[in-house]
């Protein structure tokens, strides 16, 4: 039987990435016999739009029953007045918590043809290659009570609630310290345990399941000064993990080290492996439509689905090995354009990717 493959676009430039992942996927299917199928369903505000929810029930049902999920991206200004339930971020937060995808891989390569893309000196990110564990079905996002009040006063407040249960810190930390083995054997968590009790117990906990990990160096860094050493000496960092709020922040920052926030793949995986794959940029609606949105960290997002869901390492590396080639060729969408390079389309990068491939 097939292995099917949900494909969700979403809102913003969402469709157009998605196409060129899907491109480039289809042509691995066929190429190498993946044996894949694709179904194609509704999340965010385009969900809003026709079923008046962010995550119909029939497009979680394809999630669930699915081999793996591609993402686009969701949310855009035309959603922005929505209560918070109903919201098109409401309808990934819950395909992410309903699907038990705990644990979230963010890796930030930069490629070397891209070292004058990024606004730090070449010197300070050049070979950088750090990956970003973030906890992704817990934290503040998820935290109960939350949500806006009336105070006696007359004054509104709002709430939210960070909280994690020491199970929740000890799986992604597993996670993180499995991680950090395939790689440098170095893990840095993140946390703020000078001022918040819950990540004072994140790093106890953290620590505690490194004494299983005797090959891997661990480390504790608070976030204010991560985010500083991130944009300092990134190269310091080999896998960070942290919790959800954290992780996206952290995120944002380690992928403008790599030139671009369109090129940060990004794997959500629960406890078996099965994942949904999205680049870690948003729906970017100031751009869509235009034909000028980088697909590649969605392209990435394949190979990553490759590598961790489908077990194919062969195929995600032809991915990777073909995004280098384009990059080689000069292919560059405006966001990491530079003189001497030759700017494409989101299709056209999705063309120097797929003749890359084809050789
Ligand atoms: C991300 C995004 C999402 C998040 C948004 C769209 C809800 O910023 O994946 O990093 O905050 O997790
Ligand atoms: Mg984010």
């Amino acid at each position: 039987m097939a292995k099917k493959i949900a494909v969700l676009a979403g809102d913003g430039i969402g469709p157009e990435i998605v196409a060129e992942a899907v491109k480039v996927l289809s042509f691995l299917n066929t190429d190498m016999a993946l044996g894949l199928s694709f179904e194609t369903a509704l999340v965010g505000g385009a969900a809003y739009d026709a079923f008046g929810t962010p995550l119909p029930q029939q497009t979680l049902n394809l999630c669930k029953n699915a081999e793996a999920v591609l993402l686009g991206a969701v949310g855009g200004p035309k959603w922005e007045a929505l209560p918070h339930a109903v919201r098109p971020e409401r309808g990934l937060l819950s395909i992410r918590s309903e699907l038990n995808l705990f644990s979230n891989l963010r890796p930030a390569i930069l490629y070397p043809q891209l070292v004058g893309a990024s606004t730090l000196k070449p010197e300070v990110v050049s070979g950088l290659d750090i990956m970003i564990v973030r906890e992704l079905t817990g934290g503040i996002y998820f935290g109960q009570p939350r949500g806006i009040r009336l105070l006696e006063n007359g004054e509104q407040q709002g709430f939210n609630t960070l909280v994690y249960n020491e199970s929740e810190i000890r799986r992604i930390a597993h996670s993180a310290f499995k991680t950090a083995q395939k790689r440098h054997k170095k893990l840095c968590s993140v946390d703020k345990a000078n001022v918040l009790e819950v990540t004072e117990l994140w790093r106890q906990v953290v620590t505690e399941v490194g004494k299983d990990y005797p090959d891997v160096q661990l480390s504790h860094m608070y976030v204010d000064n991560a985010a500083m050493q991130l944009v300092r000496a990134p190269k310091q960092f080999d896998v960070i993990v942290t919790t959800n709020m954290f992780g996206d922040i952290l995120s944002d920052i380690a992928a403008m080290l790599t030139g671009s926030i369109g090129m940060l793949p990004s794997a959500s995986l629960d406890a078996n492996g099965k994942g949904m794959y999205e680049p870690i940029h948003g729906s970017a609606p100031d751009i869509a439509g235009q034909g000028i949105a980088n697909p590649l960290a969605t392209i990435l997002s394949v190979a990553m689905l490759l590598r961790y869901t489908l077990n194919q390492p062969e195929a995600a590396e032809r991915i990777e090995q073909a995004v280098n080639t384009a990059l080689d060729a000069g292919a560059r969408t405006p966001d990491i354009y530079s003189d001497g390079t030759t700017q494409v389309s989101t299709s056209g990068m999705g063309d120097a990717v797929l003749n890359a491939l084809k050789g």
